[in-house]
């Protein structure tokens, strides 16, 4: 199958005439690492359910390094992939990846402002495509990032034909089969920084031991970390609203992931700001940028604390949870 004729694969828009930025190169390396492994399920319940000729829908498909692996593993299938994305910066890298691929196309949804919200699907997929037929849907490491789940998840039911499948898996997700050694990963965020205070409080990095008694400025960066590292909901949360927009034969799954602490700390040395951004303060908290020495001592701490958590292993074991669903 190809695309509708009167469907564009690359809009015209401006986030694809920009250059390729650092920060989604930056982000891309997750690639290489273990953790990353979280997306094979998903490759492979998508290899069994797809068949040659249909549409898929990579959605928050950021810079399309699930995409990559299904066509990996598809070689020259005639497969349709459409990526969507909010970030401009992360769909022009999948636009870079995948520009002379005829069987990828892209779409962002962008924040309209006045409505204080994200588009939905619907409203950037084309009736033509529509009515061609979308036969399945995955969203990957993303879904505890959408603050509007029932309206994203009720838009995806508006485009999606009947019998279509829905695909979602996220480490972000909380379930009752979890085993007693498994972290949720962005929890050890929040453990991070427990133990960032303590290694300060006890004598370390003196020059900013002073900020622990100032409360109000802690509580401003626990709000700033908790805007990077959402709660943690359980899988109920997400079957719910699935369920309550309609989709059907919802199953949950997981599987034990294995990271490497490395990975994970450089990771999130690309979120230095959100998870210490007490050590030096931010320019939006404290209206002045941090020093290059703060932003050092920022990330070196990062490295200690993380390896604390984990009491100097290299290695540690996350929960990924699958939901898949049908739309009848
Ligand atoms: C952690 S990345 C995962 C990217 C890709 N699916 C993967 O597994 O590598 C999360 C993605 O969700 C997108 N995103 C964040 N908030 C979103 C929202 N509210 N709705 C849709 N996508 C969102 C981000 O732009 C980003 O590409």
């Amino acid at each position: 199958m190809t695309w509708p004729q009167a469907f564009k694969r690359i809009p015209a828009a401006s986030w694809a005439q920009r250059p390729v930025g650092s920060f989604a190169l930056h982000y891309d390396t997750v690639e290489n690492h273990g953790w990353y492994a979280n997306l094979e399920p998903t490759v492979e319940q998508l290899d069994s359910f797809l068949q040659a000729g249909q549409t898929l829908i990579d959605y928050s498909g950021g810079t399309g390094i699930l995409t990559e692996r299904l066509l990996q593993r598809w070689g020259n299938r005639d497969q349709n992939i459409l990526i969507v994305d909010s970030s401009p910066k992360f769909l022009r890298l999948a636009l870079d990846k995948f520009e002379s691929d005829p069987r990828v196309a892209f779409r962002r949804i962008r924040f309209l402002r006045d409505e204080k919200r994200l588009q939905h699907l619907h409203e950037v997929v084309p009736t033509s495509l529509r009515e061609s037929g979308v036969h399945a849907l995955v969203s990957t490491n993303a879904i505890h990032l959408y603050n509007q789940l029932e309206q994203t998840a009720s838009s995806w039911y508006q485009v999606l034909r009947p019998g279509s499948r829905i695909f979602i898996q996220s480490g972000n997700i909380d379930h009752p089969g979890r085993n007693a050694d498994e972290w949720i990963i962005d929890d050890t965020v929040h453990h991070l920084h427990r133990t960032a205070v303590d290694i300060v409080r006890s004598g370390a990095y003196e020059a900013y031991r002073h900020h622990l008694d100032d409360e109000k400025r802690m509580a401003a960066y626990d709000a700033l970390r908790h805007k990077y590292f959402l709660p943690v909901r359980p899988s109920s949360h997400y079957i719910n609203s699935l369920q309550q927009v309609g989709f059907v034969d919802l199953q949950t799954t997981t599987s034990r992931i294995e990271a490497h602490r490395n990975d994970w700390a450089d990771f999130l040395c690309a979120y230095h700001e959100g998870v210490l951004g007490w050590i030096g303060g931010v320019e939006k908290i404290e209206g002045t940028p941090p020093t290059d020495q703060a932003v050092q001592d920022r990330i070196s701490l990062l490295r200690t604390a993380l390896s604390q958590v984990f009491e100097n292993r290299k290695t540690f074991f996350c929960c990924w949870t699958y939901i898949t669903g049908r739309r009848p």
